[in-house]
């Protein structure tokens, strides 16, 4: 709370400001403060310090720290409260814990790298230390288990929008929720339920991206904003960016305005129409994309002219 309080003055400032002054407002000793400055620095703060001008804040780390996402949030629920972690298993597992324990609705767990990402269908994700963002979200929606789909469509939908806003790329999904890039996959997501027959108790929306992943360290069917753009990327901004942009589509959904994001789902796709293939447990059919259904059900029309819905699965995209 101390480092929060001293950061908020040096960036008020913008100038040199007097370890007396600072000190004083806090009711600390020039030595802790000392101290202070020291673990900032540390963790990355760029500040300096003149004999009898005082301290001077040159730059801010880019970590996804707490007190960092949260100044300049533009969200009324979404990221008030948040747990940060430089290293965790999996945010997935730890928002899980949290939200059974009655953790409330807009709770956010982020870490700076995780040891056992999932994603979906039980595979691996790739989490390198400071490179992407990976978080995870817990939602309190009052609706049935069947209608959970669509809160994975505005996630995409909020992922796609935050892109375009911070870096001016045009983002695309591939049913029903995988980010890419140029043809290339830049990132997921993994909504996790916890329901009884009727009712949802939370649903956990995990979200990983690769933001400043070098080309070389990356698989050569995956890409990164920074691989597309030559450019890093600034975390702390796209991630402030898109919680608002996630409160935004949730609101939509809270308001019944599905119609809506199913819209903004269409003009994101880029599945909708291609030839794709669908593996689920269930079966494995081949055809057109047509659309996406109220429900986030994606419309495939086979072969035989039928037309089939399938509700999970894994799509490629045939050439
Ligand atoms: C996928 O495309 O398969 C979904 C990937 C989801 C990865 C994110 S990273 C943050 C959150 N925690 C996890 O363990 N997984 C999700």
């Amino acid at each position: 709370m101390t480092r929060e309080k001293i950061l908020e003055f040096l960036r008020k400032k913008q100038d040199y400001v007097s370890g007396d002054l600072i000190a004083g407002r806090l009711n600390i000793s020039r030595q802790a403060l000392w101290k202070h400055i020291q673990e900032l620095k540390d963790s990355g703060y760029d500040i300096v310090a003149v004999p009898h001008l005082g301290y001077k804040l040159l730059s801010t780390p880019d970590r996804l720290f707490a007190h960092e996402i949260s100044s300049s949030l533009a969200t009324d629920f979404i990221g008030k409260k948040i747990y940060y972690s430089e290293t965790a298993p999996s945010t997935n597992e730890i928002a899980d814990a949290l939200a059974m324990k009655g953790e409330p609705e807009g709770a956010l767990v982020v870490a700076e790298t995780q040891t056992k990402g999932k994603g979906r269908l039980g595979r691996i994700w790739f989490s390198p230390k400071y490179k992407g963002i990976y978080f995870s979200l817990i939602l309190r929606p009052d609706i049935l288990p069947s209608q959970a789909p669509i809160l994975t469509l505005l996630s995409a939908v909020a992922v796609c929008e935050a892109i375009r806003e911070v870096c001016g790329e045009q983002a695309l999904i591939k049913w029903p929720n995988d980010i890419y890039l140029n043809n290339k996959k830049m990132g997921g997501i993994l909504t996790e339920l916890s329901a009884e027959t009727d009712r949802v108790r939370f649903v956990v929306v995990g979200i990983g991206l690769n933001v400043n992943n070098d080309r070389k360290s990356l698989i050569s069917t995956a890409t990164s904003l920074k691989d597309q753009k030559n450019e890093t990327v600034s975390r702390l901004q796209l991630l402030r960016v898109l919680l608002h942009r996630l409160e935004e589509n949730y609101l939509l959904f809270q308001n019944k305005e599905t119609a809506c994001i199913i819209e903004k789902w269409r003009h994101h796709s880029l599945t909708l129409g291609k030839r794709v293939k669908v593996y689920s447990h269930k079966q494995h059919i081949e055809g057109q994309a047509l659309d996406v259904d109220t429900d986030g059900g994606l419309l495939v029309r086979v072969d035989s002219g039928i037309t089939k819905k399938v509700m999970a699965g894994d799509v490629v995209h045939c050439r």
